[in-house]
C-alpha cells in the first residue's frame, strides 16, 4: 500500500506535481499542492491507486524541494481526524 501527501511547509508552488500526477495532486488557495484523492484532505490516509503509483513516483522524484511525501503506510489515522 502507498500513502502520500504534501508538506506544505516546504513545497514552494512549483507545480511539477501537479503537471505529472493531476490524479493525485491539485493546488489549494495559496497555489501549494496537496494530496486531492476523495477523502484524504492531503493528510496522507487514502491509499493511492495502483494505476497512479507511476505518476506519483515521478512527481515523488520531480519536485524540486522534496515536499512530496511516500509512505507504506498511513500518515495519520483517519479514526483520530474529524
Ligand atoms: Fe510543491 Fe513540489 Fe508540487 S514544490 S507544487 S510539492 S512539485
Amino acid at each position: 500500500k502507498t500513502y502520500t501527501c504534501v508538506d506544505k511547509d516546504t513545497c514552494i508552488a512549483c507545480g511539477a506535481c501537479i503537471v505529472v500526477a493531476p490524479d493525485i495532486f491539485d493546488c489549494d488557495d495559496e497555489g501549494l499542492a496537496e494530496n486531492i484523492l476523495p477523502g484524504d484532505q492531503n493528510l496522507g490516509i487514502v491509499e493511492v491507486p495502483e494505476e497512479l503509483l507511476d505518476s506519483l513516483d515521478e512527481a515523488e522524484d520531480g519536485c524540486p524541494t522534496s515536499s512530496i511525501r511516500v509512505s507504506a503506510s498511513p500518515f495519520q489515522d483517519p479514526k483520530s481526524e474529524k
